[in-house]
C-alpha cells in the first residue's frame, strides 16, 4: 500500500503575491450555503459551549452566522431559532450612545452592558462592560473602531430582514429537522463526525427532501466522501470539511482516524472541481482554526467560510459557564463527543442514542477573552491582512493564491523566537 500525505495549517505558509489594493479594501465576504452570503465568513460551531441564541444573534448582527447546538430538546432548539429571528438586527439599536468626552469611570458605572462612542453621529467605537468583568481593553476597542471604519457592518439578514440563523441536526432525526425548518432556521448543519456512512447518507437524503432550509453536509474529509454525499443527497448546499482537527478532538487519538482541516478542504475542492461544482457548493473549513492566518490558509485552499469552536468558546456570548481560578477567569469548553456533552444529549433525546459508546472529545477550560464582537473584529481585520498578502481582492481571487510547505525548522522561525515577551 502507499501512504498518503496529509497537511495541516502549521505545515504551510501563504506565498505573498502582488496585491492591487490596500488590505483595508479587501472584500472578505464568503458563503456558508449556495444562497447565504456572510460579510464576515465566520460560522460558529453547533457545540453546547459555543452557540446558543445569544451567540447566534451577535454573530448575525456582525455579518457572520451562528449554528445553534442540538444538545437540547428539539422544541427548545426550535424556540432558540425563533428567538434569534425576534431580535433587532442592528447591533447598535440596543447599545447606549455615549459622548467621546465621557469619563471611562462614568461609563462603567452605568447599568447597561455596551456603549457606543459616537463622534459626529457616527459610531467610532464600542465599549463593552459585561457583568462583573469589565472588559475594557484599549487594544480591542481599537480593533473594533478600525473594523467600523473599514468594513460596512452588514448584518446577515433573510428576505424578511430578520437575522439569519442555523441549527445543528443529526442525519437520523427527521422530526427535529422538520421542527427547526418550521421555526425558520435558514440552514441545517449536519453534525456528525463521519457522515460518509451509508445509513447516515440515506437518512440525510430523506431529510433533504422534507425541509426548505438549506443543508450543509458533514463532517467529511475525503474526495470520495464528498462525491458520495453529493450523489446520494439531493440539494446539498454546503460542505463541512475536517475530521478530528478540532482543539477538543480525541477522534484522531482514540480512533486513529483524521483528515486535518486543510487537507479536507483541498479534498473537497478536488471533488467539486471534478464534478464541475467548485465555487457553486460552498466549502466550510471546520476544526483547528486558531486565528486569521489559519482561516486565510483554509480560504486559499478552497474554503468559502470557516467554522470555529475554540475561537468563540472563550467569549462572553458563549453558553459555557464562567469560572474564576485565582486572578484568572475561564470559560468551559468541551467536545460534543466528550462524556459530559454526550450524557446531556442522550438524556434529552432518544434519537441521539449513541452509535458508539467511546468518548471522542475532551472537556476543559479556555481563558475568558471578552466579547465575541472583539473576537470577530480581530478575525475580520486579520483576514483582510492575510488575503492582502496573498494578493487577493476577495475570496474568489484568494483561491488562486499559493500555499508553500514549510520545514519544521522554518515553522519554528515563523513563530516568535529569541525574545522574552
Ligand atoms: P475548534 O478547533 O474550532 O474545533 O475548537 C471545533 C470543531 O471540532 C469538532 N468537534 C469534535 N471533534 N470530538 C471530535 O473529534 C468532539 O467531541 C468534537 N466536538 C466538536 C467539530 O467539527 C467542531 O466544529
Amino acid at each position: 500500500m502507499s501512504i498518503e500525505e496529509f497537511i495541516t495549517f502549521n505545515d504551510v505558509v501563504i506565498v505573498p503575491g502582488r496585491s492591487p489594493i490596500e488590505p483595508s479594501k479587501v472584500n472578505i465576504s464568503g458563503k456558508i450555503t449556495k444562497n447565504i452570503t456572510l460579510t464576515i465568513p465566520v460560522v460558529s460551531s453547533p457545540m453546547d459551549t459555543v452557540t446558543d441564541w445569544k451567540m447566534a444573534t451577535t454573530l448575525a448582527r456582525l455579518g457572520a452566522i451562528g449554528i445553534i447546538h442540538r444538545n437540547m430538546s428539539k422544541e427548545e432548539q426550535a424556540l432558540q431559532v425563533s428567538k434569534v429571528k425576534d431580535q433587532k438586527p442592528y447591533l447598535w439599536e440596543e447599545v447606549q450612545k455615549v459622548d467621546p468626552d465621557s469619563k471611562i469611570e462614568d461609563v462603567l458605572s452605568k447599568e447597561q452592558d455596551n456603549f457606543a462612542v459616537v463622534i459626529n453621529k457616527e459610531i467610532k467605537a464600542i465599549i463593552l462592560k459585561i457583568g462583573a468583568d469589565y472588559s475594557l481593553h484599549s487594544k480591542k476597542i481599537d480593533y473594533l473602531s478600525k473594523l467600523l471604519s473599514m468594513i460596512n457592518l452588514t448584518p446577515t439578514l433573510d428576505e424578511n430582514n430578520k437575522l439569519r440563523v442555523g441549527a445543528g441536526i443529526s442525519p437520523f432525526d427527521l422530526e427535529r429537522a422538520k421542527i427547526l425548518d418550521k421555526a425558520g432556521a435558514d440552514v441545517l448543519v449536519v453534525d456528525v463526525a463521519h457522515l460518509h456512512n451509508d445509513n447516515a447518507l440515506s437518512s440525510l437524503a430523506k431529510i433533504a427532501k422534507n425541509v426548505s432550509a438549506e443543508i450543509v453536509a458533514g463532517n467529511l474529509g475525503t474526495i470520495d466522501g464528498v462525491k458520495d454525499t453529493i450523489s446520494k443527497v439531493e440539494n446539498v448546499s454546503g460542505l463541512r470539511m475536517g475530521i478530528s482537527s478540532g482543539s477538543i478532538c480525541l477522534t484522531g487519538e482514540v480512533a486513529g482516524a483524521s483528515v486535518p482541516t486543510l487537507t479536507a478542504t483541498i479534498n473537497a475542492r478536488k471533488a467539486l472541481e471534478e464534478l464541475g461544482l467548485f465555487g457553486k457548493i460552498p466549502i466550510i473549513a471546520d476544526g483547528g482554526i486558531k486565528n486569521a492566518g489559519d482561516a486565510a490558509k483554509a480560504i486559499i485552499a478552497g474554503a468559502n467560510s470557516i467554522m470555529v469552536g475554540r475561537y468563540l468558546a472563550c467569549t462572553e456570548e458563549s453558553p459555557g459557564i464562567k469560572i474564576r481560578i485565582g486572578d484568572k477567569v475561564y470559560k468551559q469548553y468541551r467536545g460534543m463527543a466528550s462524556r459530559g456533552a454526550m450524557e446531556k444529549r442522550y438524556a434529552e433525546d432518544r434519537y441521539s442514542k449513541p452509535s458508539k459508546a467511546i468518548e471522542e472529545g475532551v472537556e476543559g477550560l479556555v481563558e475568558y477573552c471578552g466579547s465575541a464582537i472583539n473576537a470577530i473584529s480581530e478575525m475580520a481585520l486579520g483576514l483582510q491582512a492575510s488575503l492582502g498578502y496573498a494578493g487577493a481582492r476577495n475570496i474568489e481571487e484568494a483561491w488562486n493564491g499559493r500555499l508553500a510547505k514549510i520545514t519544521s525548522m522554518g515553522a519554528k522561525e515563523v513563530g516568535i523566537h529569541d525574545i522574552e515577551v
